[in-house]
């Protein structure tokens, strides 16, 4: 249950919502941590413990220890095993079911929007997802679960074709992101008039270029996130507060006042 303060401007988020036509949810790293799965830059963020020089992708084909550290910590289920939504990605869910959400961009790799229900077609994962492996050799992919099953016999897997570096499909530091997927969240922000970020800390471009578009075109912009973020004060409303509370209170406030028929 949120205090009074929380509260009222969920209630306050649920009117912009349904007072909007094309919304654009912008998602982080923070709204899966109460799936289970670490942030970055959080409390106990990935990168209080990890050098995110290892996931530069000049280290990564450069060094095969760095390779060797990345399958194993993917082998003992560092960030794909398992994983399931939480209340904060079943709230977007059902945002789309009520007609109310045009589509979300985000910068995770873990598949939690998908798996909560959205459309594949209108989830745009900038940084790409974990749910596959590449050949940097010759391309081809392979699901991710076939390389994790090499990994219980293979120390460091290559391909079987070329014998080339195999590569989680997720996007690495110094990697240009999809661009198809870019150039689509970035129109789709350009032509939004609510844009709602949760659980990033906005520090990391291109990727958190894509609120700035929306505010530029006008959109309003809600910031759910615990910590500071850049953007803080352009938004319409801010709350720092935990996703899965925060999204399950606007999503209720969104459903009662569209079953009074006041929307
Ligand atoms: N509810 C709300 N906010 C939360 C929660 C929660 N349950 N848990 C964590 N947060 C906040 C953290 O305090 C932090 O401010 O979410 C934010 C997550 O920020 P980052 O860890 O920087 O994650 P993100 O913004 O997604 O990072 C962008 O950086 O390392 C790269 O490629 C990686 O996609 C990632 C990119």
């Amino acid at each position: 249950m949120l205090n009074a303060d929380l509260e009222a401007m969920a209630e306050q988020v649920a009117e912009l919502i349904l007072e909007s036509k094309r919304i654009v949810v912008f998602t982080g790293a923070g709204i899966s941590t109460e799936s289970g799965i670490p942030d970055f830059r959080g409390k106990d963020g990935i990168w209080t413990k990890m050098d995110p020089e290892d996931f530069t992708i000049q280290r990564f084909i450069a060094r095969p220890e760095v390779r060797k550290m990345q399958w194993k910590m993917l082998a003992e289920g560092g960030l794909v095993k398992d994983v399931k939504p939480n209340a904060a990605h079943y709230a977007i869910a059902e945002l789309e079911k009520l007609g109310r959400l045009d589509c979300i961009v985000t910068q995770n790799i873990d598949n939690l929007h998908q798996l909560a229900g959205n459309s594949p077609g209108i989830v745009f994962e900038l940084h790409g997802n974990m749910q596959f492996v590449r050949c940097l050799g010759c391309h081809r992919r392979w699901p991710m679960a076939e390389i994790l099953a090499r990994l219980a016999v293979e120390e460091l897997p290559v391909c079987e074709h070329c014998r080339g570096i195999l590569k989680p499909d997720a996007v690495f530091f110094g990697e240009s992101l999809p661009q198809a997927v870019l150039s689509e969240a970035a129109r789709r922000a350009a032509q939004s008039d609510l844009c709602i970020v949760i659980g990033s800390t906005l520090v990391v471009y291109p990727a958190a270029q894509i609120p700035v578009y929306a505010c530029d075109a006008g959109a309003k912009l809600v910031i759910i996130n615990i910590g500071a973020t850049p953007m803080d004060s352009k938004a319409a409303v801010r709350i720092e507060g935990k996703a899965g509370e925060t999204m399950t209170a606007v999503i209720n406030y969104v459903k009662k006042k569209m079953s009074k028929g006041s929307y």
